[in-house]
């Protein structure tokens, strides 16, 4: 078993696999409300077989080299999450995600998170372009992809259906000359910049 620190008291990246769905569910009920404000995370884990349904994608997508999955914990309890919903190895082209229950917010987890998995997806497998896909009123989504160095691109208008209304998408991205940039400036997890925008 693996446990990457996140350089928090108690934080560690590790996996989050199909036999864990039970873990998922206990930690989805917890932040249901907070989590669910934009992302459809709380739908598609609704019950104990959809979770487990849900992680077997990502299990499935792991082996298949197309999506990962990764559990964020604080002193041994899941609190969130982060992910590649997309993980396209030969284009060299992926998508990042995120999640956490509301009392692990505010302590720069995710953006820990990130850096460690945007670091594998860049170094270690060769990717040159890592997206954020985010609701724009999603500001605490939004702050980690500006904490991430990443570059608002695009603004897709009333692309997305979230709890029956349309809602707008904002793509933002990192190039790995930019990561690599962002990385030797010392950017990351510290006060949220400007962003590129
Ligand atoms: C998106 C989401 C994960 C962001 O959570 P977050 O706690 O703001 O992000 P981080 O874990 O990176 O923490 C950053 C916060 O910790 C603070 N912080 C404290 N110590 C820090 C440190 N050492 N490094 C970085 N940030 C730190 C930052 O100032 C920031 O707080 P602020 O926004 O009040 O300034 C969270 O809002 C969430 O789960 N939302 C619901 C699901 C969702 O929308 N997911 C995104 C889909 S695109």
């Amino acid at each position: 078993m693996y446990a990457i620190p996140l350089g928090v008291d108690g934080a560690e990246l590790g996996p989050l696999e199909p036999w864990q769905a039970e873990e998922l569910l206990a930690h989805m009920d917890r932040g249901r409300e907070y989590i669910g404000r934009f992302v459809p995370l709380p739908e598609i884990n609704k019950d104990l077989p959809s979770a487990r349904a849900w992680l077997q994608v990502y299990a499935d997508g792991t082996a298949a080299d197309t999506r990962r999955l990764w559990g964020i914990r604080l002193d041994g309890t899941l609190v969130g999450g982060v992910l590649f919903r997309v993980f396209d190895a030969e284009r060299g082209v992926c998508e990042a995600g995120c999640w956490l229950e509301p009392s692990a917010a505010g302590k720069g987890l995710v953006t820990r998170a990130c850096e460690v998995i945007v670091d594998w997806a860049v170094e270690r497998r060769g990717m040159h372009r890592v997206e954020w896909h985010v609701d724009p009123e999603n500001t605490a989504s939004v702050n980690v992809a500006k904490r991430l160095g990443m570059t608002r691109e695009a603004r897709l208008r009333e692309v997305d259906v979230h709890r029956g209304a349309r809602r707008d998408v904002e793509i933002w991205a990192v190039l790995a000359p930019e990561w690599r940039e962002h990385r030797r400036t010392g950017g990351g997890t510290g006060p949220v910049a400007g962003g590129r925008v």
